[in-house]
């Protein structure tokens, strides 16, 4: 029963913050910056999403999942939205629910960040939290705690991030047309994109498949994930909101010209190199992006103008604080974008 998969936090109710505002989503700023790669330099331009309210991309998706159940009419105040989330959307959709008036519960894993889930309930949420798996897959866990809710609460409605089509479509239209607005002169050569339910990943491949075709799509995935296809692995170390269990039902090979995949350690070492050269913090997935269009560069001569989009910030991610775990050491390529990013120049400021 339901019960039995609480261990996280009390869903006892405290004193809900509202926001004041959610009306200024989007049009997050593009920051450039410069990394070598051979005998060249290539500009990697950061669509920093953690600008968002709620601090990341899933303001957004979250906008987009509500707006369109509202649309349908199976959403009204006093109505119970229900979602699986690795944090993000938890925290996007538990405030735009107390904005909204609607009452919210969460089903979190336990490598969401506490400060995600103490977000969440600070603007009223219920959150429930499944046990820990072996290897950290904990979405089909996650997803019977979803399927309770709702038999048991007929007033409950799923958002269903991994299935609605506002998912990819916020992307397509607001994502990537903004980053297509802000590109450079001749566009972007390459877009990197990282994996969870492929929601951004579709809808921006999409968009510039039909606007931009020149442009090449990377997809960035974990190692041991299953997002974009084949059997998930386990994942000890294992970044919130990056990678998947299942394989994404909004994506299929003919979207992305590329596939990177990353341990989520040497994301985590993107991160640092950034944080190091630049002063920016960045979430473990936007990390990947990062680290994963220096490794296509360095493949490709013809690239020279990259965008990463980039889902977050680093600051309430402990995982980021700590020092790489110990493992193999990466391999020759991954090694060398690594070195790449530490010797990265903001342009910023340029
Ligand atoms: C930190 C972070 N990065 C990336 C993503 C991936 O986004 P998508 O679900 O659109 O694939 C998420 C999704 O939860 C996330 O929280």
């Amino acid at each position: 029963m339901l019960e039995q998969n609480v261990v996280g936090p009390s869903t006892a109710r405290p004193s809900t913050a509202r926001p004041s505002t959610v009306a200024v989503i989007g049009d997050t700023p593009l920051w450039p910056i410069r990394v070598p790669v051979g005998d060249r330099t290539v500009r990697l331009w950061l669509k920093l999403e953690s600008a968002n309210p709620f601090g990341s991309i899933k303001a957004r998706t979250a906008d987009a999942l509500l707006a369109t159940l509202e649309a349908t009419g199976e959403l009204r105040p006093g109505r119970r939205v229900v979602e699986s989330t690795s944090g993000n959307l938890g925290v996007a959709l538990a405030g735009l629910c107390a904005a909204r008036g609607y009452r919210c519960t969460l089903v979190v894993e336990p490598s969401t960040p506490m400060t995600s889930i103490e977000r969440m309930t600070a603007y009223g949420a219920d959150v429930v939290t499944v046990s820990d798996v072996p290897g950290g897959r904990t979405l089909d866990a996650r997803l019977r705690v979803v399927r309770e809710i709702l038999e048991q609460d007929s007033g409950s409605v799923w958002t269903n991030q991994y299935e609605s089509p506002a998912n990819p479509g916020v992307h397509e239209g607001q994502t990537a047309a903004e980053l297509a607005k802000a590109a450079p002169p001749g566009g972007f050569d390459a877009v990197a994109v990282s994996v969870s339910t492929g929601g951004t990943l579709a809808g921006v491949a999409r968009y510039f498949r039909d606007n931009q075709p020149r442009t090449r799509i990377v997809a960035v995935d974990a190692v041991g994930s299953a997002a974009l296809g084949g059997a998930p692995a386990d994942r000890p170390h294992k970044l919130a909101g990056f990678g998947s269990a299942r394989a994404s039902t909004f994506l299929h090979s003919g979207l992305w010209d590329h596939v990177v995949r990353l341990r989520d350690a040497d994301a985590v070492a993107a991160c640092a190199a950034v944080l190091e050269r630049t002063g920016m913090s960045l979430g473990g997935s936007a990390g990947a992006t990062v680290l994963a269009a220096t490794v296509r560069a360095a493949l490709d001569p013809g690239l020279r103008e990259l965008a990463c989009v980039c889902p977050d910030s680093g600051e309430k991610y402990a995982q980021l604080r700590q020092a790489t775990p110990a493992g193999d050491p990466p391999d020759e390529r991954i090694a060398a974008a690594l070195d790449a990013l530490g010797r990265a120049e903001d342009e910023g400021a340029a």
